[in-house]
């Protein structure tokens, strides 16, 4: 089939490789001409595992194309995908101006029959808001559908969940479009495929990440409670997840959900709820747990260095998760300022990611970004475990403890074994588990122990009042 893709970002691009990949002649848009030179050249603008090899391999049979041109992608596409970014504004809306513009310019450019449909993250009836947008523009002369087809992609697996998804929803109001999708969809794909109305298929897309993140949430916060009774938050979690009703994932305690997602899709639902008369205080909640997420981790640092001011601190990970470069929302855009104004000293290292925090944090004299894990534990203080990347699993510690100057490792992911750790000759800090508070007294949770990282924490309703360690 002859499909257009609308934006190149991570969802359109990935559509876009996927889909060229299994046989269709695809053609991306992004107004952007530096992206588009570098996708035609086969070169990734974001870090994705799989990716670059099916835009070399796509892009070279000629079934993947980038251009500029959004007349080139109307005169092409039988389907064309809007998959252009929905942010956030400050108020928790979504802002549709990108979908607005795009909408924009395709409208007149519709000649003869085509099928448009959201891929993009989008308030339940924006197909509606599209609708109407076109047809003020087209009247009765051109015949288009609109569908809404959300996608379920997770940044670093992103290929093999385009390719595999556990299910394909179709959002659809008139037959032709939906049979349209069906005819795009099946053969490919073994999965179940559920035919929708639009408004539910929207509506399917943010009540999925809101229902992910709550049980992050919750998780998080049993595993405050699980610090307080010394229990351990990973065991109780597998022992949740073995109900074939919860299952295992998702139950993961430790620094919350950042990425582009979660957070503005919490943030959207909450007011797409409101809009509806309806107060979603659950989802506000699910919100505010994950702020006290990294002041909790702050206070855990502060318990375990003392003071912060001048001690060396290794930071490993700045992506918002592992098998990404991508760091929005991640918690390292929080932890760097706040450990460096508590006068910290970091060493910072990320396979992937550090070239993208160092465009906000650019290096200075207490800021360094470093090749290795074991750079970054030269001569340190502490060791702070920001993100779950493979590599730091399985590190040599022996050396990390003997090129540190005090052998202290504070987890915000629950990435080692806190036994492991002690027989290593390690102080170890985690989240939600017993020996997260390894050195102290008692049942207590972690508190902040020094002033000056206390001054330096990131604006936190929970911090302020005082709860937030
Ligand atoms: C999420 C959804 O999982 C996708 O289905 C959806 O398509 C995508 O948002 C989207 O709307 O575009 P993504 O944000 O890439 O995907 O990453 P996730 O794997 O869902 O992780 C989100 C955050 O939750 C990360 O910060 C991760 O570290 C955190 N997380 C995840 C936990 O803290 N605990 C867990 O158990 C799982």
């Amino acid at each position: 089939m002859k499909l257009s893709v609308l934006g190149t970002g991570y969802v359109g691009l990935v559509t876009a490789a996927c889909f060229a990949e299994l046989g269709h002649r695809v053609v991306g848009v992004d107004k952007n001409p530096e992206v588009i030179a570098k996708l035609t050249a086969g070169i990734p603008t974001i870090y994705e595992p799989g990716l670059e090899e099916l835009l070399v391999t796509n892009t070279r049979t000629g079934r993947l194309r980038f251009t500029t041109s959004v007349n080139d992608a109307m005169e092409h596409g039988e389907v064309v995908f809007l998959c252009v970014g929905t942010p956030s504004l400050s108020n928790g809306d979504v802002d549709l101006s990108q979908v607005d513009e795009i909408v924009h310019s395709i409208a007149p450019l519709l000649i003869g029959y085509k099928l448009i449909v959201e891929k993009s993250t989008v308030p339940v009836t924006t197909a509606h808001r599209i609708y109407s947008a076109v047809r003020r523009v087209v009247g009765d002369k051109h015949g288009f559908d609109l569908a809404s087809n959300p996608e379920f992609l997770r940044e670093g697996s992103a290929i093999r969940d385009f390719l595999h998804p556990d299910r394909i929803v179709i959002g659809a109001d008139a037959d032709r479009a939906r049979e349209r999708l069906l005819e795009l969809y099946r053969g490919d794909f073994d999965c179940p495929i559920l035919v929708t109305d639009i408004k539910t298929a929207e509506l399917i897309k943010h009540a999925s990440n809101a229902f992910l993140a709550a049980r992050i949430s919750f998780i998080n916060m049993v595993a405050d409670l699980c610090e307080r009774l010394d229990v351990d938050v990973g065991t109780l979690a597998r022992g949740m997840g073995m109900d074939s009703r919860i299952g295992p994932r998702f139950l993961e305690a430790g620094l919350g959900y950042g990425g582009s997602c979660f957070p503005k899709d919490i943030r959207a639902f909450t007011k797409i709820a409101e809009g509806a008369g309806l107060d979603f205080a659950l989802l506000r909640e699910v919100e505010r747990i994950n702020n006290e997420r990294v002041p909790r981790l702050l206070g855990k640092i502060g318990q375990a260095l003392s003071t912060i001011r001048g001690k060396v601190i290794g930071v490993l990970g700045t992506a918002f998760k592992p098998n990404t470069d991508d760091i929005r929302e991640a918690p390292s855009l929080k932890v760097i300022p706040a450990l460096k104004e508590a006068g910290g000293i970091l060493r910072v290292y990320d396979p992937h990611a550090s070239w993208n925090i160092a465009r906000v944090h650019p290096p200075d004299d207490q800021l360094c970004y470093v090749a290795s894990v074991y750079e970054a534990a030269q001569g340190a203080n502490g060791l702070v475990v920001l993100t779950d990347w493979e590599e730091f699993r399985s590190l040599d510690f022996q050396t990390i403890r003997d090129l540190m100057r005090t052998p202290i490792i504070i987890d915000g992911r629950n990435l080692f074994t806190p036994q492991a750790m002690r027989e290593q000759g390690f102080d170890y800090y985690s989240m939600g588990r017993s020996d997260a508070i390894a050195g102290s007294t008692g049942p207590e949770p972690a508190r902040v122990g020094s002033g000056d990282l206390k001054s330096a924490l990131p604006e936190s309703p929970a911090y302020r009042s005082g709860q937030g360690t």
